[in-house]
């Protein structure tokens, strides 16, 4: 018996490792090996205790089981440790001229309903009116007409329509849109609210253990599309929202935050169709052309 490859606390990261078959994917062998790496060297940090062991894996097995089809408990586990938004900001690290994109969310869960250039997506009125503009272009500061502008957003009340089905009206806060020639997009609604994640699972009790209100800052959703061009997740912040500056999952980026201006023009506020005064807010968002051409920096 070779003494050097039984397992020991000094070896254990090694001889796992090397357990790793000759053949395993190479991808696999390197995302493996690393997370065994990292793994070891975190229970020799804390020095886990058994009971410790015991409590993660329950967690992580109440974290599976309160996964069903409309719930992700493992999607908001990584969410609150930043591990989504570490990905996502990783996976966007060279498109630094286009928009930043943020984490999609669990709500894009319905198909948005197509709309008209400056429709109202608030159905119900209820909140404060506010007109969003903007347009959108790729990286060569090409104008990209008919993109598509998917948009969804919490209530005044801090509630998506499917998380009130009977009190909101169907589809409630949600519109895709189509660029004009010029690629703008304008639609009417009203200033989100934030709110907080699903708190009665396993992780709204870890967030309550450490501390953490679970609250994201009020938002719009977008995901833009348009042909030849890299898809984009992201969203427009606004700026004034409570936890603006502590997003219980990590997805604030500077250049995604705008004034929701006030605006008092009855006059413009009823060429618009919306109540007076109203707020406003103008976000461009540029996306990638993958068209193989690279914009010289
Ligand atoms: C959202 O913005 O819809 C969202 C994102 C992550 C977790 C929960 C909600
Ligand atoms: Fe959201």
């Amino acid at each position: 018996m070779d003494a050097s490859s039984l397992f020991t606390e000094e070896t254990s990261a090694d001889i796992v490792a090397a357990s790793l078959g000759e053949d395993t994917d190479p991808r696999l062998k390197r995302v493996l090996g690393s997370l065994v790496r990292h793994l070891h060297a975190f229970v020799k940090d804390v020095e886990l205790t058994n009971e410790e062991w015991e409590a993660a894996i329950g967690f992580l097995t109440e974290t599976g089981q309160a996964c069903d089809d409309v719930r992700q408990e493992f999607i908001l586990l990584s969410d609150v440790l930043g591990v989504s938004m570490l990905v996502e900001t990783i996976n966007n690290r060279a498109l630094d001229l286009t928009t930043e994109s943020t984490v999609l969310g669990p709500f894009h869960m319905v198909e948005s309903p197509p709309r008209q250039l400056g429709d109202l997506i608030a159905l119900d009125g209820k909140g404060e009116p506010c007109l969003i503009t903007g347009r959108v272009r790729n990286e060569k500061g090409t104008a990209l007409p008919g993109a598509r502008v998917d948009v969804w957003q919490a209530s005044s009340e801090g509630y998506y329509d499917v998380q009130q089905p009977d009190v909101q009206p169907h589809r409630n806060l949600r519109g895709l849109f189509t660029t004009d020639d010029d690629g703008g997009f304008w639609f009417r609604s009203v200033v989100p609210r934030y709110y907080p994640v699903p708190t009665d699972g396993p992780v709204g009790r870890l967030l309550e253990a450490t501390h953490r209100h679970p609250n994201r800052p009020a938002h719009i959703h977008l995901l833009v599309t348009a042909e030849g061009h890299r898809p984009l997740v992201t969203h427009l912040f606004v700026k004034d929202s409570p936890f603006i500056d502590s997003d219980v999952v990590f997805g604030v980026k500077e250049s995604l935050v705008r004034d929701f201006v006030s605006v008092d023009d009855p006059e413009r506020a009823r060429r618009l169709g919306l109540g007076n005064p109203f707020r406003s807010a103008h976000f461009d968002v540029v996306l990638h052309s993958e068209s193989g051409q690279e914009t010289p920096r």
